[in-house]
């Protein structure tokens, strides 16, 4: 294998770079001193880059200074950050982490759930700072007897509907298309299944089909008794409507892991109490992190060996029976 040149645009897991840099060459954008000299330099030398949301868009400016690119490999299974399109049509593979964070969303969505109903976070305050000396925790909505609806039925959305059918919950969903083989019922339209349902947990891709998909129409429909849990993306979410929503009462609570502007959060969103607010940590484990990490790494490995990536994204299938450019 030749050591083709790597660029790597945000601090990743160290497997990342320390996979890489058995085969490949590595330029760390984040350590260059001079960026304009470095994509004068270097740009037309960089045939892969490793990426995450941590960098920002990967679009056309990023490829007009890499013009010799043929791979991008993106950590996480969302790639919105990336612009699979463009990219195809100038013939770049991109490539992203799905499965291996699976469970660890789903994980992470229960508990995100659990702490927005039973308010986990709020009891927590409330004994550190003395509070239950005088008098008990007041008593909490609940998990019991709630209809969940998932908005979007994909790989981690049935890692969660596993996990739920263990709580004795009803599941229902939306998708743009019904799945074959579930036991949950499915809404064609997703107004349809928040008047069904009390509780909406979130995890469609982001990105400008779903922009918004969440909007006070949604938030009215799904109800005083209401519990919104976003773990999707930020834009899926309108976050105007969302405060609105808490601060009227229309629905009773939410907890997000994911904003429009992250890491900014609305002080709207701090100031309401009926809410579980984290700070994107859906996969946020060393264990899951680092399986991501090793999947970016492999991806570039085996384009750059001259097999198949791994897990390319839809965008780019087209271009793969034509293997890497020799
Ligand atoms: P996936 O397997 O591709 O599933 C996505 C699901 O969304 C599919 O069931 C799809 O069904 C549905 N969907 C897509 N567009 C839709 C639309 N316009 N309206 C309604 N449903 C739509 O993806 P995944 O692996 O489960 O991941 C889902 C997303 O979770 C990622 O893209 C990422 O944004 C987010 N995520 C967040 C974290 C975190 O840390 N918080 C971690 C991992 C992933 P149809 O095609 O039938 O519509
Ligand atoms: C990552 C995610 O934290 O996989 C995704 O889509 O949102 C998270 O697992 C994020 O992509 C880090 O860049």
């Amino acid at each position: 294998m030749d050591r083709s040149d790597i660029l790597v645009t945000a601090p990743m897991p160290p497997i990342v770079s320390q996979t890489l840099a058995q085969s490949l060459s590595l330029h760390h954008l984040f350590e260059q001193a001079d960026e304009t000299a470095f994509w004068r330099e270097v740009g037309p030398r960089i045939r892969g880059v490793a990426t995450s949301t941590l960098f920002g868009r990967v679009e056309a400016a990023l490829f007009d200074r890499l013009p010799n690119l043929e791979i991008v490999s993106s950590f996480g299974v969302g790639y919105d950050n990336v612009d699979a399109a463009a990219a195809a049509a100038r013939g770049i593979v991109v490539t992203n982490t799905p499965g291996v964070l699976d469970d660890e969303v789903a994980d992470l969505t229960l508990g995100l759930l659990l702490a927005t109903v039973r308010q986990i976070p709020q009891a927590d305050r409330y004994l550190r700072e003395g509070r239950w000396l005088s008098a008990p925790f007041p008593l909490s909505p609940t998990l019991r007897n709630r209809r969940i609806g998932i908005v979007g039925l994909g790989h981690i959305g049935k890692a969660v509907a596993r996990r739920l059918e263990r709580f004795d919950l009803s599941i229902a969903y939306h998708g743009r298309t019904e799945q074959p083989g579930v036991p949950y019922v499915y809404h064609p339209t997703l107004v349809g299944l928040a008047e069904a349902v009390d509780t909406l947990i979130v995890i469609v891709p982001g990105g400008a089909g779903t922009r918004h998909l969440i909007d006070h129409r949604v938030l009215e429909a799904l109800g005083s008794d209401g519990i919104l849990i976003n773990v999707a993306r930020g834009s899926v979410v309108e976050e105007r409507a969302l405060v609105a929503a808490l601060q009227s009462g229309t629905i009773l609570a939410a907890g997000l892991d994911v904003y429009e502007d992250e890491p900014r959060v609305p002080q709207e969103l701090v100031d309401l109490p009926h809410l579980v607010l984290l700070p994107h940590i859906g996969s946020a484990s060393v264990h899951t992190r680092n399986a991501m990490g090793k999947l970016v790494a492999d991806n570039l490995i085996a384009w750059f060996a001259g097999e198949q990536p791994l897990t390319p994204v839809p965008e780019s299938l087209h271009l793969l029976p034509l293997l890497r450019r020799p």
